[in-house]
């Protein structure tokens, strides 16, 4: 008997038909409105799941769903699972790292040209019809080369971002971590350590690249953005609740900050209302990791560490490897 496997969302076919070889799959490809009570009786059905980084998997879940062994995130971000209760329940957590650092990085570095120059800004301008004439100081930004780049969150994806605006655009790399980096990869990304404090008052960009968690809950908030420059952009590609979104609101309405650009909100995928109003701000709908190549590796490692973990008991990326010597 094939293990039971549940695909939580649609994803590719090609990958689907991998997974089909070990396990008996129940492929979700219409995207299902998962209430948490339906989500709790479909995953009790099975003993694994392939899951998208937004379905829950917390204690209350797992009491419900003896059989079930394992969940595969197939996004970096776990903060839907409450792992040290996956652990004490011997479910294996396994996440996505590495395969969508780059892009995430590219993507992290386009919100920032994008707010800092004023891009979506000045384009529905054009397409609104109010473009008459070529005018010196029209929508003046922020200077990106050369500046000040301030990162929080210096794991894989915050590096790469450190090292674009280091090599390719000459800038001033700062961060603020929760450890410090290696003499070796600070030399490597030409950042220096700093508080979350001087980073703030010092950066023209700042980046946020950490993880949530309740510690990490408004990391920015009203204090934290009447600390930055009045020139400052602000982007986040991490998760939302990282910045008070209300605060943000507000500091972009009334000039305390230049422009911001937000891949990622509070409560997504609904946004604060005074976000949709404040045109300095870039908005994109979670899609930092989104290139298909990108997509698509993702969910290859996740397909990957459920053919291992049922197969040899092993798993790529274990975000709770004791649970694997029980297994
Ligand atoms: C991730 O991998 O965590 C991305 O944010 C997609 O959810």
């Amino acid at each position: 008997m094939k293990p039971k496997l549940i695909v939580s969302r649609p994803i590719y076919p090609e990958v689907i038909e991998r997974l089909k070889i070990d396990f008996e799959v129940t492929a979700h490809q219409t995207d299902p409105e998962w209430s948490i009570d339906r989500w709790t009786q479909a995953l009790s059905q099975h003993d694994a799941a392939l899951t998208m980084g937004i379905e829950t998997v917390n204690e209350a879940v797992l009491a419900a769903c003896p059989r079930l062994r394992m969940c595969a995130n197939l996004s970096v971000g776990y903060n839907n699972f409450d792992v040290p209760a996956m652990s004490r329940h011997k479910v294996l957590a396994t996440n996505a790292p590495d395969v969508l650092t780059e892009t995430t990085a590219d993507f992290g570095f386009a919100l920032l040209m994008a707010a800092a120059r004023r891009v979506t800004e000045s384009e529905r301008y054009i397409r609104e019809g109010h473009w008459q004439k070529w005018a010196l100081e029209s929508f003046a930004g922020m200077a990106v080369h050369g500046s000040t780049l301030g990162i929080i969150g210096m794991g894989r994806i915050g590096q790469a971002i450190a090292k674009r605006g280091a090599h390719g655009f000459n800038m001033r790399v700062i961060y603020h971590n929760r450890s410090r980096l290696s003499a070796s990869d600070e030399t490597a990304c030409k950042a220096a350590y700093v508080s979350k404090q001087a980073l703030l008052q010092q950066a023209d960009h700042v980046v946020l690249v950490l993880p949530y968690s309740k510690e990490s809950h408004h990391t920015i908030g009203a204090a934290e953005l009447a600390m930055m420059k009045p020139t400052a952009t602000l982007v986040n590609i991490a998760r939302g609740g990282i910045i008070d979104d209300a605060a943000l609101a507000k500091a972009l309405a009334s000039g305390h900050i230049a422009a911001a650009g937000l891949d990622v909100f509070e409560g997504e995928p609904k946004l604060h209302p005074d976000l949709l109003k404040v045109p300095n701000a870039v908005l994109t709908p979670h899609i930092g990791s989104s290139t298909r190549a990108t997509r698509l590796a993702m969910a290859n490692l996740a397909a990957d560490n459920l053919i291992a973990f049922f197969k040899n008991g092993s798993a790529l990326t274990p975000l709770n490897p004791e649970v694997l010597a029980h297994s």
